[in-house]
């Protein structure tokens, strides 16, 4: 959580800041603050909310100067207000660090710092950073940095400058990303590619507790017992037009209409038309060991979780290997039974959800390999995996998860596709079959796009609900739970997923006329059952909205809304499903006037456990 920028040159640094908090804004919005040093003086302006408010603030008098540093706060230790909102300094405000993450052992430091004579003004863990930093300074900024990071425990990404050593930036991280831009004759810093793709698309990925000193001509990237490291600057092929609005009201509904374009990216390369074949190159776990893999384990958190539970019916389906899917927040916590012949699918949009990485690396520790699904280059997941299959859905705003949500199903089936290839659990006309279902996906799901004017409809007529149910059965439970989940953490209605044929255990005592149900109900082998569940739901007294296939008459006379996705093979609804919802939630969140793009109490990232 929380965004970090900076940046050292020849330019005033506060505009430049407060366009890379502004792209950064995703990752928290409690607070906002920057820093700027200049003439041997540092400046701070901080505002609680979001970023417009400091923005506000800037505007009665921003400070002059070309070195600075910005942060944007998901509060964690201490609530969202002016003093907890970085940028803090020590006592004599020569110091000042921008901080993401938790320092797990900040009370014991705080007292020490505190019978030293050091005086604390904020409730925030980060707060002993600048004074600890303050009290190990002799003479070089760097050094005190180093000294001070091996004091800490738990997680950071840190920027800090100073007076007493000025003209430069150090930065360090253990467990939260941060990232180094290199520009001519100017340097940036930040949580994350977006802010810095104005100005630079060089980028250096720092690792765990390495320690960056950034001039403006270059940095000097030291490992934890200060070796020099030579860094390689990569190329990111992101632009800034893709984290732009581009004429959209919101983020999460441009990203919601470039699915179709997601879905020719994930197809690209993959599949060879000619020959029917997959190609995977990307992936470099041998083909023996391919065939010989007895287990899979999928972990992931949120929505990535439920694409995990998609992949699982998927590989099942196709593969014949059993799957086995979980939180990687219990998953990590859980002893740890991965065979030798076992594969670790790892799921994350941004790489950095703290618990993924956690689970990654309790599986390298158990000796599995390891294979990732990311939309993130660079991310602390796609470094630490055997392999990555990028997600390739392009830079992901809104907090709430579409587009990412499209990238990883698509992965997912052209990997159990693969893998059913390779393995020879299905024939090459099922193969092609599949092949030719999946290359239509984007024009089908063009007519699902194009019916948003259906959508909007349903969520006029749904709105004032304060409750909803979602019912989905076999590989569409999932996205019953998605749709749940995309409802209540855009527009804070209460919605529950649950497998249709679960309900009458227990849900359905809480049915009643002011509790609808939202029905994933395709033309698949499931059907007659999923129709069952939703007569149990109709006899008392509930609306029913139900997602179901074109020309299916029958459900009309059951429901009291239906509304068509075009026909598919069973394993692919998902995708079809899943859009509606996506824009059903949306719509109603709209509706309420709630913040869609930036919910509250969220963050885009969970870099904190
Ligand atoms: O970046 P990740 O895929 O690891 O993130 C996982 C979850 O934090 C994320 O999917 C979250 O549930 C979103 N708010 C869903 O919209």
């Amino acid at each position: 959580m929380c965004g970090i920028v900076g940046y050292i040159g020849p330019k005033e640094a506060v505009p430049i800041l407060l366009d890379g908090l502004k792209k950064l804004e995703y990752r928290g919005y409690d607070s906002a603050g920057i820093a700027v040093l200049k003439d041997n003086k540092i400046q701070i302006k901080k505002r609680k909310g979001k970023i417009v408010k400091l923005e506000n603030l800037l505007e009665k008098g921003a400070p002059k100067g070309n070195i600075g540093l910005g942060h944007t706060r998901w509060a964690t230790h201490g609530k969202p207000n002016n003093l907890n909102a970085h940028p803090h300094n020590g006592c004599n405000s020569e110091i000042v660090v921008v901080h993401n993450g938790i320092i797990e052992n900040y009370m014991p430091l705080r007292e020490k710092l505190i019978s030293e004579g050091h005086n604390f003004i904020s409730e925030t863990d980060t707060e002993v950073l600048p004074h600890l930093i303050e009290s190990n300074y002799q003479n070089d900024l760097t050094l005190a940095v180093k000294e001070s990071i091996e004091e800490i425990e738990g997680s950071y990404a840190i920027g800090v400058i100073s007076t007493r050593d000025p003209g430069k930036i150090v930065a360090s991280r253990c467990g939260s990303p941060l990232i180094i831009g290199v520009g001519e004759g100017e340097m940036f810093l930040a949580s994350d590619i977006p802010a810095m793709l104005n100005y630079t698309n060089r980028v250096i990925f720092l690792e765990e507790r390495e320690i960056a000193t950034i001039t403006k001509d270059g940095v000097k990237i030291v490992d934890s017992k200060g070796k020099i490291l030579e860094k390689e600057i990569i190329n990111i092929e992101w632009d800034v037009e893709m984290t732009e609005k581009s004429g959209y009201k919101h983020f999460m509904l441009k990203e919601i209409f470039q699915e179709t374009m997601v879905i020719r990216n994930n197809l690209e390369g993959r599949i060879n038309l000619t020959a029917n074949f997959l190609e995977l190159s990307e992936i470099s776990f041998p083909l023996k060991n391919i065939k010989e893999i007895e287990k899979i384990f999928i972990l992931a958190c949120g929505s990535s979780y439920y694409t995990a539970l998609v992949g699982k019916y998927i590989f099942e389906e196709l593969t014949g290997i059993p799957v086995e899917v979980d939180y990687s927040s219990e998953f990590r916590y859980r002893k740890i039974l991965l065979g030798k012949k076992d594969l670790t699918i790892l799921i994350s949009q941004s790489g950095e959800t703290a618990d993924t990485i956690a689970a990654l690396r309790a599986c390298r520790e158990a000796g599995s390999y390891i294979l990732a699904l990311t939309n993130v280059r660079g991310s602390t997941i796609s470094r630490e995996a055997d392999s990555v299959m990028y997600i390739k859905a392009g830079p992901e705003i809104g907090v709430a998860t579409t587009k990412a949500f499209i990238g990883q199903l698509m992965s997912l089936y052209i990997l159990s596709l693969y893998f059913a290839q390779v393995r020879n659990t299905i024939n090459h006309t099922e193969i092609k079959k599949i092949i030719f279902e999946l290359i239509k996906l984007p024009q089908l799901v063009e007519i699902v796009l194009l019916k948003e004017p259906e959508i909007i409809k349903l969520s006029e007529e749904f709105f004032n609900y304060h409750n909803f149910l979602y019912l989905g059965r076999g590989i569409n439970y999932p996205i019953a739970l998605e749709g749940a989940l995309k409802l209540k953490e855009i527009s804070y209605v209460h919605a529950e997923g649950y497998p249709a044929g679960e309900m009458k255990h227990g849900p359905i005592a809480l049915l009643d006329k002011t509790f609808p149900t939202v029905a994933i109900v395709p033309k698949d082998k499931v059907y007659t059952k999923v129709i069952n569940n939703i007569k149990e739901v109709k006899a008392r007294d509930t609306l029913v909205l139900a997602l179901a296939t074109e020309g299916d008459k029958e459900i009309s006379n059951i429901v009291d809304r239906v509304f068509y996705m075009p026909q598919t093979l069973d394993i692919l609804y998902p995708i079809l499903s899943v859009i509606p919802l996506q824009l059903f939630a949306y719509h109603i969140a709209n509706k309420l006037g709630c913040d869609v793009d930036k919910p509250r109490n969220l963050a885009k990232s969970v870099t904190v456990e």
